[in-house]
């Protein structure tokens, strides 16, 4: 939990979330379910760990200095996260983001005066032009820029094994059965997954992918699929990236964007928490989970951002109508 002391600034307060324990939405079963609150980060999601730690570790391997450019492709967490960074440690920042991403995210990011080049999110995955191909190519012809590219370096899954997996260990006195997350760049799920089973290789993690996406069937059948669009922001990929571990994590499951809107909706009537779409994919995999086991168990899920992202979509009935996913 955050201290009592003063913070030098709103970097430091980064990191040690609240553990929360769900008590209705959980009724009925065996298991306890346990959820890592992150819209408690200064920017208001899990991204925040990864934007300082990226930063810092970029800084003391002398790869940057103040002055240089940050260029990230994000779907709008991490570009929040290192437009903080960014503005407290004297970095300029360049965010590539697909034009479908929240418009709640986008007003936000505008404020905050971050240099946003929107790609078309219906480019196919190949294109130079698409999400994924952009920032390093922009990168690449930025003086003094560099591609944090938080997709493929591990030092963002190195984050997770600092601080988030450490603080789950701690929050729940060594006493945890699963720990089932989303998987979007795999940054949080692998570094947590990392650090419980070195200290208890029992441990079992699951993660939750989005129908579309190619890690759930590259996980269960070895191959990749054609990828297709969803609306879950900050899960899955078009492609196999490098953060992925799929050695650390036990199962996957595959979610569709209904379901998950369901769920993110269902834990703030049920639980009064105001959590993001890629949360109630996370709790809806834990669930699955605890229904399966039907045993008591202890499950630790998370919740990577907050509702307050997304009120004009999951949280807007005309959205939802407008999408298909509401009768
Ligand atoms: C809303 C949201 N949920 C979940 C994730 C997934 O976290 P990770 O990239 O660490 O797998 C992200 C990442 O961008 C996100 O923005």
């Amino acid at each position: 939990m955050k201290s009592h002391k003063i913070y030098n600034d709103i970097v430091e307060t980064t990191g040690n979330t609240p553990l929360v324990k769900l008590n209705r939405i959980t009724k009925g079963l065996k298991s306890e379910i346990y959820a890592k609150i992150e819209f408690f980060n200064p920017a208001g999601s899990v991204k925040d760990r990864i934007a300082k730690y990226m930063i810092e570790t970029a800084e003391k391997k002398g790869k940057i200095k103040p002055g240089d450019t940050i260029v990230e492709n994000s779907s709008g967490n991490t570009a929040l996260a290192l437009a903080i960074v960014c503005s407290v440690r004297g970095y300029n920042l360049k965010i590539v983001i697909r034009d479908s991403t929240s418009p709640d995210k986008l007003k936000i990011l505008k404020a905050l005066n971050v240099d946003l080049i929107l790609v078309d999110s219906t480019l196919p995955p190949e294109s130079p032009d698409s999400y994924n191909n952009l920032a390093p190519r922009i990168a690449a012809k930025t003086p003094n820029s560099y591609y944090l590219d938080q997709h493929n370096d591990r030092t963002n899954n190195e984050a997770h094994y600092k601080t988030t997996g450490p603080e789950i260990w701690e929050q729940m006195q060594g006493q945890i059965d699963y720990f089932v997350a989303g998987v979007g760049t795999g940054g949080t799920i692998c570094g947590v997954a990392q650090f419980l089973k070195e200290k208890d290789p029992d441990i079992q993690v699951i993660g939750v992918d989005p129908k579309g996406s190619v890690f759930y069937d590259y996980f269960h059948k070895g191959k990749k699929i054609k990828p297709s669009p969803y609306l879950i922001e900050g899960l899955g990929d078009e492609f196999l990236i490098g953060c992925v571990d799929f050695s650390l994590l036990d199962d996957i499951y595959q979610i569709t964007d209904q379901t998950a809107f369901e769920m993110t909706r269902k834990i703030a009537e049920k639980e009064a928490i105001m959590a993001g779409g890629s949360s109630g994919a996370a709790l809806w995999g834990a669930l699955k989970l605890a229904h399966e086991i039907d045993r008591p168990a202890r499950i630790v899920t998370l919740f990577p951002d907050s509702a307050n992202r997304y009120i004009s979509s999951i949280f807007n009935d005309s959205w939802l109508k407008e999408k298909g996913l509401m009768e």
